[in-house]
């Protein structure tokens, strides 16, 4: 339960849902954590459950002032930053000619150009303590579907931008981990699926992925749910 003893966690999108459920296994396992997102009093309330390990830090990342004063608050506060999470994440679902511009503009600029914020202002404190970053991508950043071209792509640019991190910071040990999981129960979906996985399964995947042994690298897990026969396409 402790393994994350003496290390210090960014989580992105940590107001709710997955983010949330991460922060609080981080913090159970022994993490300092920077809970990141653009609503102060749920990022306030989760603090407080954890008043010695964690930072509420009210930041939206697709401003990039903001991400780099976040990121430098937590280095000064907890002295290093050892794991990075970018979850945050908004999904706007449509056919490209029903699909508005400003739904395009928002997944784009949250799911990709926040994660390229966030890992910009990280990589140099990332590289001191050979540590890690999480993408939260998604299934739908491996295979397409009808009415999710504008988050795909957002989802897809993930991927490329984890895989190029992968390669530009091998040398330099920073382990590079990309999650993509099938539905899950959280407030993304208005109805989540019966079946969906919870936000604590995915966590569970993302801390293997962080208490890694040395020499293992989780680069790339698709996670889904199991669905039961009767509800089967
Ligand atoms: N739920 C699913 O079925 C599913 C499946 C696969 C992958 N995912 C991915 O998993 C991640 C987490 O999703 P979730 O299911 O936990 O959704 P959620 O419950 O809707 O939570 C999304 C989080 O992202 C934050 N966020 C949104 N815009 C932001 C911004 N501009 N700056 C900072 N934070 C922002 C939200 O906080 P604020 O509103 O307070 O800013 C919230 O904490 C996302 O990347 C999503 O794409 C979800």
């Amino acid at each position: 339960m402790s393994d994350l003893k003496g290390k210090t966690a960014i989580v992105t999108g940590a107001s709710k849902g997955l983010g949330a459920a991460v922060a609080r296994r981080f913090a159970e396992g022994g993490a300092q954590v920077t809970i990141a997102a653009r609503s102060k009093e749920q990022l306030e309330q989760l603090a407080q459950e954890y008043p010695d390990q964690m930072l509420a830090v009210t930041c939206d990342v697709t401003q990039g002032d903001r991400v780099e004063a976040m990121v430098d608050q937590t280095v000064k506060h907890f002295g290093k930053l050892d794991i990075l999470v970018n979850n945050a994440g908004v999904g706007r679902f449509g056919q490209i000619h029903e699909l508005s511009e400003a739904d395009w503009d928002l997944m784009m600029d949250v799911n990709l150009k926040g994660a390229f914020l966030t890992s910009k202002a990280a990589i140099p404190h990332l590289k001191d303590t050979k540590g890690h970053i999480v993408n939260v991508s998604s299934v739908a950043g491996t295979v397409t579907f009808p009415g999710g071209g504008g988050y795909c792509a957002s989802k897809f640019g993930l991927m490329a931008l984890s895989d190029v991190l992968t390669q530009e910071l091998k040398k330099d040990e920073v382990k590079v981990n990309t999650i993509c999981p099938g539905s899950i129960q959280t407030e993304f979906f208005r109805n989540p699926k019966s079946y969906a996985l919870t936000a604590e399964q995915v966590t569970e995947a993302i801390w293997t992925m962080v208490t890694a042994p040395a020499g293992v690298i989780y680069n790339q897990v698709i996670m889904r749910p199991q669905v039961p026969p009767d509800m089967q396409k």
